[in-house]
């Protein structure tokens, strides 16, 4: 290969890998933590995969109303706006003023937590962070798993605790909606609300996967003509 056929292909190279450690980094890959069981044994907890998908609005706005409903009285997402909200997810801003803006009455504001995060700290001895890059930080499905393992555990002040995340200072807050539910339906529901949290993350993770895909494409197709014509100007030379 000469030197121009080998720098597109760097190219080519350099851009695929960046894209597929990007999307690897996005779906995780930091574990869920070990705990100890009965018997004392530290035992692994695998992360569940969480179903992230972008593609299907209906998951996303029932993340939101979820998210809006049970999360946001103590979390804030400084970084998300409600207008973006109604226009990403195909909600009407009508709904989205009348459903989902518990804490302001402006569509452009950015979601903002009821509670002052200083005054929880106070209460719950951790202030809840900001969960607007949440997904980014932990991982789509550390963050479904973390949300699936919430047990009893009447030493702790709230009466629950978590596998994941060993004396979390948060509440079991979906223990109703628990309850309510068969397993196979909270799961769902959970999974609507951490892909909700996923688009928060990066709403435009499934555009940029769906045009790198069509870069690298190109690249690749543009690989053909370029070789040609490079084989064409030296021909005579070599
Ligand atoms: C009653 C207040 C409250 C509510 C409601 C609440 N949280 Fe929390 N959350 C907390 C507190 C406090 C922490 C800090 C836990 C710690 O560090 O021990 C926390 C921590 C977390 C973390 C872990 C952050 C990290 O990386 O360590 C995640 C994820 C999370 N919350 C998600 C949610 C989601 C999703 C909802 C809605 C279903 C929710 N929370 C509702 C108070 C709350």
């Amino acid at each position: 290969m000469n030197m121009l056929t080998k720098s597109l292909a760097g190219l080519g190279l350099g851009a695929a890998l960046t894209l597929f450690s990007s999307s690897a980094m996005a779906a995780g890959g930091h574990g869920c933590g070990t705990f100890t069981n009965a018997e004392g044994e530290d035992v692994h907890l695998a992360c569940s995969e969480a179903p992230v998908d972008f593609t299907n609005k209906g998951s996303l706005q029932n993340g939101a109303k979820l998210f809006m409903n049970y999360c946001a009285g103590c979390h804030s997402a400084k970084y998300v706006r409600h207008s973006r909200i109604a226009k990403d997810l195909e909600i009407p801003p009508e709904l989205v003023e009348k459903y989902l803006m518990v804490t302001t009455d402006q569509i452009g504001d950015h979601i903002d937590s009821e509670i002052d995060p200083e005054i929880q700290a106070s209460w719950f001895g951790a202030a809840p962070p900001d969960l607007s890059l949440e997904t980014r930080l932990r991982g789509d499905d550390w963050v479904y798993t973390y949300l699936l393992s919430f047990y009893e555990d009447p030493s702790r002040p709230w009466g629950a605790n978590n596998l994941v995340l060993k004396n979390a200072a948060m509440p079991h807050v979906l223990n109703n909606l628990q309850q309510d539910l068969s397993e196979e339906e909270f799961r769902s529901e959970v999974g609507d609300l951490v892909n909700f949290m996923a688009w928060m993350g990066e709403p435009s993770r499934h555009d940029r996967q769906v045009i790198g895909f069509f870069v690298i494409l190109f690249l690749l197709v543009l690989l053909i003509p370029v070789y040609l014509l490079n084989k064409e100007y030296w021909k005579d030379i070599k």
